[in-house]
């Protein structure tokens, strides 16, 4: 590295869909000259890639922005970008004066201009206006820091304005890219290597193909198809929209995956209703049947549940319970509500006390924690197929990932170690809430 060549540290905070943001920012900033350190006080530029969804995740980055505010005297600069970014604006400006840019995601691509401008000793550099004009951010540059699995965005921004949610707003409209530039792209990762793809959206089934060649079902069946890929992942998808032809797809194309991640939010309709979730329990629960009635696959299901919604009564919340025992779902996510800027929910009074929302997580977390750990029994004396993540030296085990995205964990049984990236088959002997452990089969 020459003593000259400007450096920046990135952070980043929140979904997948930020982390993606964050490589296609590393990969512009490495094109520009930059060269990525690891820690803050070797950096020239320090970036925080935020996010809003719930107000301890948007703390985060004022706290250390507080940590660090002290390199700015040592002529450091400060960028915050992603959602807390586009939400506050400004006045990001006005709580810690020493930051130079604050920019939303879909300006990213005027992050060389940006950075002129920064260089050039300007203080306040916004990038804030592009939500609904920016098509797709050139990914040319994306720096995947896996070189095996990787994230393709097909969809932008999100339209639903569930009552309780920042991301339309941070986000802006949704923006479908072309199938073409989406196949294109998963092309050139299968010549680099890549055999594992994630297709990402805030809600991946409201894709539509600006060109109308593909519905989404059609989109990922060709994304499977692409050669060299071995596995196909899409999330988020919201039941509104989650069609028929999508669990067909799955059951037919071997590459897809065994796993959809079909977020509910409450297992009863009344508070579906008050979230603008335009779906009911039942509807919801027939989108599982079809999941349960593939011919050729078992899917894995998993879901986010928000404990504490207003007005939620205990009868309600029950109905989210009674609703992991039917579902049956291999992971949940489950939070407490937490009052957003800008959201329709304001206008319901936060009415459950803190201390029972708690209550209400715990309840939920350690009932669904019980279901799996009978439920992922059903794995041992199973053969399943892990692309290898890493090792775990401590324990002299590999770790993998199967189709349906469960950890499992083996050892080699004598055998040859296969590297990080490859495929092999494990047997599974023991079952955990949350992972399994095998051995590697002969
Ligand atoms: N687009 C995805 C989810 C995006 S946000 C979908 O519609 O499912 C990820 C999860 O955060 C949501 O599924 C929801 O469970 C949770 N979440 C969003 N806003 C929240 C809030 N204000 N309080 C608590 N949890 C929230
Ligand atoms: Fe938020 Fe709803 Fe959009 Fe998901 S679908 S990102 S929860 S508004
Ligand atoms: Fe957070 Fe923005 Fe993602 S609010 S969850 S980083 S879309």
């Amino acid at each position: 590295m020459s003593s000259q060549q400007k450096t920046f540290y990135i952070e980043t905070f929140g979904c997948q869909m930020n982390f993606h943001d964050s490589e296609k920012v590393v990969g512009t900033l490495i094109s520009e000259g930059y060269a990525q350190v690891e820690r803050e006080e070797e950096a020239d530029l320090i970036l925080y890639n935020t996010c809003s969804i719930r107000d301890k995740a948007e703390q985060k980055v004022f706290h250390r922005l507080n940590d660090f505010k002290k390199l700015h005297k040592e002529g450091k600069r400060f960028a915050v970008l992603g959602c807390v970014a586009q939400q506050e604006g400004e006045k990001i400006f006005e709580r810690a004066p020493y930051v130079s840019l604050v920019a939303g995601s879909a300006s990213y691509r005027n992050l060389p201009e940006m950075l002129v401008q920064i260089g050039a000793g300007a203080t306040r550099v916004t990038g804030l206006d592009d939500r609904e004009t920016d098509q797709t951010f050139a990914t040319e540059f994306t720096a995947r820091t896996n070189p095996h699995r990787g994230y393709i965005t097909i969809i932008e921004g999100c339209d639903k304005f569930c009552a309780y949610c920042v991301v339309p707003y941070t986000r802006g409209k949704e923006r479908s890219r072309t199938s073409e530039s989406v196949l294109n792209e998963a092309r050139c990762m299968a010549d680099a290597g890549f055999t594992e793809i994630q297709l990402l959206g805030q809600n991946v089934n409201s894709y539509r193909d600006p060109a109308g060649k593909k519905s989404f079902a059609e989109l990922l069946a060709a994304v499977g198809e692409v050669p060299g890929i071995r596995r196909v992942r899409f999330t988020t998808s919201h039941p509104r929209d989650f069609t028929k032809d999508i669990v067909d797809a799955i059951d037919a194309v071997p590459t897809l995956c065994d796993h959809v991640h079909l977020p509910v939010q409450s297992g009863s309709s009344r508070v579906l209703e008050s979230m603008f979730r335009e779906y009911s329990r039942e509807q919801y629960l027939e989108r599982i049947a079809w999941m349960k009635s593939t011919r050729n696959r078992e899917l894995s299901i998993t879901t986010d549940v928000i404990a504490g919604f207003p007005s939620e009564t205990e009868a309600e919340f029950s109905e989210s319970l009674s609703l992991l025992d039917e579902v049956g779902y291999d992971g949940v996510f489950a939070f407490k509500y937490s009052p957003r800027p800008n959201t329709p929910a304001l206008q319901y009074a936060d009415s459950i006390p803190e201390e029972e929302k708690s209550r209400r997580l715990q309840v939920l977390l350690e009932h669904q924690r019980e279901l799996q750990r009978l439920s992922y029994r059903r794995h041992v004396g199973q053969i399943l197929e892990v692309m290898v993540e890493g090792k775990n030296p401590a324990k002299g085990q590999l770790v993998g990932r199967t189709s349906q995205n469960k950890t499992l964990n083996f050892v080699l049984n004598g055998q040859p170690e296969p590297g990080i990236g490859e495929y092999s088959c494990v047997l599974v002997t023991q079952a955990f809430p949350n992972s399994l452990l095998g051995e590697l089969a002969v």
